[in-house]
Parts: structure tokens; C-alpha cells; sequence
């Protein structure tokens, strides 16, 4: 279950329906899907997509995705510290980067133009839709990451990254 974190406040919310709220005042959409399937690491993307069809067929139609894929990353991911450095450094895409965590754990930092900084832990059952054009890194820790998600898009080239060079993830860190 998700887990919003706003350093400068000192504040942690843990209640879905609040963080729900705080995303909706800031025009960001958080959702929670529920799932009876439980996948165990020879799960296929298809078996993945199909358990969750109910939920994401009417997700991407309204939304006017055009396709979804499963990403897995975890201890035996070749190259994760360039990954995670991709990831960890502050930037926008031209769309948004939607995620649906089926299993493990991952830290979207959004930094908005209003100043503010937040951090959502999601887990699994959360998703998150980072708007185009807002600031933000990904985290799923230095040692042992753990991430198993869904990403819905409407075109995969909208997903490159455009650094910030602010260096602000620099001041924040906890995984
Ligand atoms: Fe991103």
C-alpha cells in the first residue's frame, strides 16, 4: 500500500483515501487495483496483463493509451546502478509516465512547479500517473531493488527522459 512521504512538513500519510485527495487537489491521478492472482517470478507479461484486464482495458481506453508492457527489475537486473541512475536524476517526459506496481516497491519524488517536493512510496495493487512535463525521480533503492509494474503509454518515445540537471534528488533520499 502506498505511502506519502512530504519531507518539509514532516509529515507521512498512510491512509489511502487521504493521499487519494492530495493527488486529486494537484491534478495527479493515484488509484489502487485489486488483484486475486498471485504471480510467482515465471509469470509471463501476458498472464500479468490479462489478470488485470478488468482494471486497465477501461483505464486506457478512457485515457486513449495505446500499450502496456511489464517491466521487472531485481537483484539479478544487469546493470542496475546505470539503470537506477537514470532513473535517480530529476526530469520530465513529453508524456506521462504511468506505472502500476504488481509486486515489489518503488519511490516516485515529485518536485511541481509550485515548489512543493513529495515522495510516494508504491507497492503493489498502486498506480501512479506522473503528468507530462512534471519534475520527478524514481528510486527502487540502491541494493535489492524489487519492482515488478505495469507501464501503460500512449507512445513509448514520450518516455525519454529530460534532465533537469537540478541535482535536487541529492537532498532527498530514503529507501
Ligand atoms: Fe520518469
Amino acid at each position: 500500500m502506498a505511502v506519502l512521504t512530504i519531507p518539509k512538513e514532516n509529515k507521512v500519510i498512510n491512509n489511502s483515501q487521504e493521499i487519494r485527495e492530495f493527488f486529486n487537489q494537484r491534478s495527479i491521478f493515484f488509484d489502487q487495483w485489486e488483484c486475486d492472482v498471485i504471480f510467482d517470478d515465471t509469470a509471463s507479461q501476458d498472464e500479468i496483463l490479462v489478470a488485470y484486464e478488468k482494471d486497465l482495458k477501461p483505464f486506457m481506453s478512457k485515457g486513449g493509451y495505446q500499450t502496456a508492457d511489464v517491466i521487472s527489475i531485481n537483484k539479478l537486473t544487469e546493470n542496475y546502478d546505470l539503470i537506477r541512475a537514470k532513473f535517480l536524476a530529476e526530469h520530465t517526459h513529453s508524456e506521462d509516465e504511468i506505472r502500476f506496481f504488481v509486486d515489489g516497491k518503488g519511490e516516485f519524488w515529485f518536485h511541481l512547479e509550485s515548489g512543493e517536493v513529495f515522495c510516494l512510496l508504491c507497492e503493489k495493487g498502486d498506480l501512479i500517473a506522473v503528468p507530462a512535463g512534471t519534475k520527478h525521480w524514481f528510486d527502487a533503492g540502491k541494493e535489492n531493488p524489487f519492482v515488478k509494474a505495469i507501464r501503460i503509454f500512449i507512445d513509448m518515445s514520450g518516455w525519454v527522459p529530460h534532465y533537469t540537471d537540478s541535482k535536487i534528488e541529492l537532498e532527498f533520499s530514503k529507501i
